[in-house]
Formats: C-alpha cells, sequence, structure tokens
C-alpha cells in the first residue's frame, strides 16, 4: 500500500490498467457551515457506530463545497485513466454530499449509472421527530459502455449490514461483509483500486473475494492497520480465468 497522497499514487499507475474503483473517500460533510463541517471528523460522525474517540483522527475532510468538488474531479479524473473501459466504480456518500458525487463521477467522465444503499440498520441512534440517520449511500458507474455480459452476478440495491465494534477500526470504518458485497462488481480474480483505504476494509474485502488490490492511504497509522487486518485473512482462489 502507498502511503501518502492519493493524487502522487494514482500517477504512477499505467493507463488502463484496473478493473474496478471502489472506495470511501473523505466526504467533507458533517455540517452546512464552515464552523460544523471543519471540525475534526471525530466530533462529526458521531452516529457512525459510535465510540469515535477510540480512533484517530483522519485527514481531507475540511473542505467546503467548492474545494471538494474541484478535489473530486481532479483524483477521479486521474483514476479514469487507470481505469481500464468499461470498469465499474463505486463511490460511498452521505446524503449530504449525493449531489456533489454525482457531479463529480460525471466531471470526471464516468457514466452514472445508479445509487445503491448501505442500510446500517436500527443499531443507528434514534433522532425524536426525525427520520434515523440510517443510510449511507454507493454512487456507481463505469468508465464508458458497460457490456451486460460482464462476469458479474446480479448485485443487491440495498446492502443492510450493521457496524459491528468488533470489525470497525477507523471512525468512517465499512463493515467488511457490506464490502464483500460490493466488490463482487469487479469481474472475477480482477484488480479493485482504492485511493482512500483508511483500515482496510475494501482491501481485506476485495483479498476474501479473491481480488487483487492497489491502494494509498495519508495516515501512517492507518496504513499500519490496514496491512495487519489484510494480512490476517487468507485470499479465496477464484475458479475460471482471471
Ligand atoms: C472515509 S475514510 C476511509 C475508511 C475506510 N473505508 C475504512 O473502512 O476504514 C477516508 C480515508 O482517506 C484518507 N485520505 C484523505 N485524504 C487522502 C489523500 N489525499 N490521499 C490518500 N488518502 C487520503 C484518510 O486518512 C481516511 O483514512
Amino acid at each position: 500500500m502507498f502511503h501518502g497522497d492519493c493524487l502522487r499514487y494514482l500517477e504512477q499507475i499505467p493507463d488502463n490498467s484496473v478493473d474496478a474503483l471502489i472506495t470511501d473517500p473523505p466526504y467533507s460533510s458533517g455540517g452546512l457551515h464552515m464552523g460544523a463541517r471543519q471540525q475534526p471528523p471525530s466530533a462529526k460522525y458521531l452516529q457512525s457506530g459510535g465510540g469515535c474517540n477510540r480512533y484517530p483522527e483522519f485527514t481531507g475532510d475540511q473542505r467546503d463545497q467548492r474545494s471538494h468538488l474541484r478535489w473530486c474531479v481532479l483524483w477521479l479524473t486521474e483514476a479514469f485513466r487507470v481505469l481500464k473501459p468499461g470498469a465499474p466504480v463505486c463511490l460511498f456518500s452521505d446524503w449530504r454530499q449525493l449531489p456533489l458525487t454525482t457531479d463529480a463521477l460525471q466531471a470526471a467522465g464516468f457514466t452514472w449509472r445508479g445509487i445503491a444503499v448501505w442500510d446500517k440498520t436500527e443499531g443507528v441512534r434514534p433522532q425524536l421527530g426525525r427520520f434515523r440517520a440510517q443510510a449511507e449511500y454507493i454512487v456507481w458507474g463505469s468508465k464508458g459502455a458497460m457490456p451486460l455480459n460482464r462476469r458479474a452476478p446480479a448485485l443487491p440495491g440495498v446492502v443492510r449490514e450493521p457496524v459491528r465494534r468488533k470489525d470497525k477500526f477507523h471512525i468512517t470504518g465499512k463493515p467488511v461483509a457490506l464490502m464483500q458485497a460490493i466488490v463482487k462488481i469487479c469481474e472475477p480474480g480482477g484488480l479493485i483500486l482504492d485511493p482512500f483505504a483508511g483500515s482496510g476494509s475494501t482491501l481485506v474485502a476485495a483479498k476474501l473475494e479473491g481480488y487483487r488490490w492497489l491502494a494509498s492511504e495519508a495516515l501512517q497509522h492507518n496504513v499500519q492497520v490496514a496491512s495487519e487486518r489484510v494480512n490476517s485473512v487468507s485470499a479465496a482462489t477464484h475458479v475460471g480465468p482471471a
């Protein structure tokens, strides 16, 4: 795993060489105004499974809306270059950043194909008189045409998976079971790119499902956690051609 800025990493990857982009970038969300948005992630994302103070802060989550959009287009444009034609892309987003995320995806050249839902279940903190903030979203698309005969299964539009403490190693850590459902959009044995690896949930899922992966992460602590997690699981082997 590359330790450093994803833009420095992406520029080293050859054109048309990656089979899927599956990533959970910083959302720069958590508030409609700068004062709220510039709080540390531990203050903004309290409801995500609780216990945020157990995890180190992370970086890149304080941009205002205009600069966040420009930055997303920057890294997505590099990701577009490195993906193979027809390759799928999946980007996590919350409700506030959904419009920006779908704009950024398309501005970078991808074809937007839909939104899947991560249902975090009723374990998420309820709020009196309001809807529970129970879902996050997977904005998905492809690099141009995406043939219907790709070697990938029919995927669920909603993945219902709680955040479990024993499976969470990052303030915004995603459950491995959720990521195992999502990585299957990649053709068997393919190469998955996650430029914002965090604690490595995508990489663990990729390895468990028999995929190869490429990843970057800005913070050394997360690089170490992710590496240990990936090394602790055994890779599945796929039957059939990679
Ligand atoms: C939302 S978290 C990913 C969490 C991950 N899905 C997990 O389950 O642990 C985003 C990660 O991107 C990293 N990050 C932020 N800006 C970055 C950049 N420019 N290059 C590489 N990593 C970056 C942060 O340190 C953070 O760990």
